[in-house]
C-alpha cells in the first residue's frame, strides 16, 4: 500500500509569490493517493485572537489551497476544528508527554528568550502537532526545516505511547522539502511578508504591475551574464522556467517580468475570486467532504487507542 502523507498549513498572512513556488506549489505536487492536506485553525489560535480575522485567514487559504490545483478529489483537505478525534487524542497524547521534552522544544524556546507572554497554547503546540499526525497513521511528513523538531516530537510521543500501552501508534518520519531557493523580493531580500516587499500571490493586475514597478534596480543596463541573480531574472526563471535573455533597459525587463507573471497567475486568480465569492459554498462542501474523509480514518485509530487506554 502507498504510503500516507500529512501536511498541515497554518492560517496565517496573505500568501505571495514566494510560498506559492517555495511551498505551495511543491506540497501539491508530491500528495499521492493517501494524502492528507489540512488548515491547522488550532494552531493559529495561540496568536490569532479574533473571530473575523480567524474566519477570513481561514476563508482565504482555503480557497488558496484549491484555486493553486490541490487534488481534493484523491487528498482530504479539511480544517483541523472540524475533526474533533484530534482533540481527544491530544488530550491522551498530553499524558505520555514529559514537560521537560515541551521545555526544550523550539517555538516554546525563543518565544521565552524574547520574554513573550506564552500561553499554554503555544507551550503544547507540539502535542496537538502530534495528533494532526498520529490520529491518522501518518508515515510521512513533509515539512520545511524549521517543523523537523515537531515532527520529531511526535514520533517521540508515538513511542512512548506504544512502550506504554503497547504497540498502537505508527511512527511517523519527516521529509524535508526539496530547497527550490529562496525567492527575492521586491527589495532583493528573501521575500517575505515580515519585509512589505511582496508580489502578492492573488493580487489584480493593476497591483502586480504596481509590485513590479517597485523592484529595486541599479543604474546599469542589464544583462543575464552580470544580473542573474537579480530579482526580475531570478524571479522571471522561477515562473517560466527559462532565462530573461534580451531586454533594451531595466524598464523593459520589469514588463516583460510582468507579462510572464500576469499569464501564469491569471488563471490561479480567477479560481480564487470565484471561491472567495460565488463558489464559496463549494469551497465549504469540499471541506466539509474532507472532514468526513478524515473522520472515518481518526475514529478507526481513536478507537485502537481507546482500546489501548482501556476506556474502549
Ligand atoms: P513569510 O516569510 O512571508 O512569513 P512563511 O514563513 O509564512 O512566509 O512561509 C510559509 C511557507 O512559504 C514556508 O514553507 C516557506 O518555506 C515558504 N516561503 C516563504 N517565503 C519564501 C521565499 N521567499 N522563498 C521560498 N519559499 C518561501
Ligand atoms: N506547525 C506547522 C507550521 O507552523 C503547521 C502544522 C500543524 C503541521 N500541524 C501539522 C505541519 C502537522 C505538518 C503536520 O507550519
Amino acid at each position: 500500500m502507498s504510503k500516507t502523507v500529512l501536511t498541515g498549513i497554518k492560517p496565517t498572512g496573505t500568501l505571495h509569490i514566494g510560498n506559492y513556488f517555495g511551498a505551495m506549489k511543491p506540497a501539491i505536487e508530491t500528495a499521492g493517493e493517501h494524502s492528507y492536506f489540512f488548515i491547522a485553525d488550532y494552531h493559529a489560535l495561540t496568536t490569532t485572537q479574533n473571530a473575523k480575522e480567524m474566519a477570513e485567514q481561514v476563508k482565504h487559504i482555503a480557497c488558496a489551497w484549491l484555486a493553486c490545483g490541490l487534488h481534493h478529489g484523491t487528498a482530504a483537505f479539511y480544517r483541523q476544528s472540524d475533526v474533533p478525534e484530534i482533540f481527544e487524542l491530544t488530550t491522551i497524547l498530553n499524558n505520555v508527554t514529559a514537560k521537560g521534552h515541551m521545555d526544550r522544544a523550539h517555538a516554546y524556546k525563543d518565544a521565552k528568550a524574547k520574554g513573550k507572554d506564552v500561553n499554554m497554547g503555544l507551550y503544547n503546540y507540539p502535542i496537538l502537532m502530534a495528533a494532526d499526525i498520529l490520529a491518522f497513521d501518518t508515515d510521512i511528513v513533509p515539512v520545511g526545516k524549521d517543523q523537523q523538531q515537531h515532527v520529531e516530537i511526535a514520533s517521540d510521543i508515538a513511542k512512548s505511547f506504544n512502550a506504554i500501552f503497547g504497540n498502537t501508534l505508527k511512527i511517523p518520519q519527516f521529509a524535508i522539502k526539496k530547497d527550490i531557493g529562496t525567492i527575492p523580493g521586491l527589495d532583493g531580500q528573501k521575500m517575505s511578508k515580515s519585509y512589505n516587499n511582496v508580489i502578492p500571490l492573488f493580487g489584480t493586475e493593476q497591483e502586480l504591475k504596481k509590485a513590479v514597478m517597485r523592484i529595486t534596480t541599479d543604474s546599469t543596463v542589464p544583462t543575464i551574464e552580470t544580473h542573474r541573480d537579480h530579482a526580475i531574472y531570478h524571479i522571471y526563471r522561477i515562473v517560466t522556467g527559462a532565462e530573461l535573455r534580451t531586454v533594451t533597459g531595466w524598464g523593459d525587463a520589469k514588463l516583460q517580468l510582468l507579462d510572464v507573471l500576469e499569464t501564469y497567475l491569471k488563471d490561479m486568480r480567477e479560481k480564487y475570486n470565484k471561491y472567495m465569492n460565488e463558489e464559496w459554498y463549494i469551497a465549504e462542501q469540499i471541506l466539509t467532504a474532507g472532514a468526513e474523509k478524515a473522520r472515518k480514518k481518526a475514529r478507526e485509530v481513536l478507537q485502537r487507542v481507546r482500546k489501548a487506554i482501556g476506556v474502549s
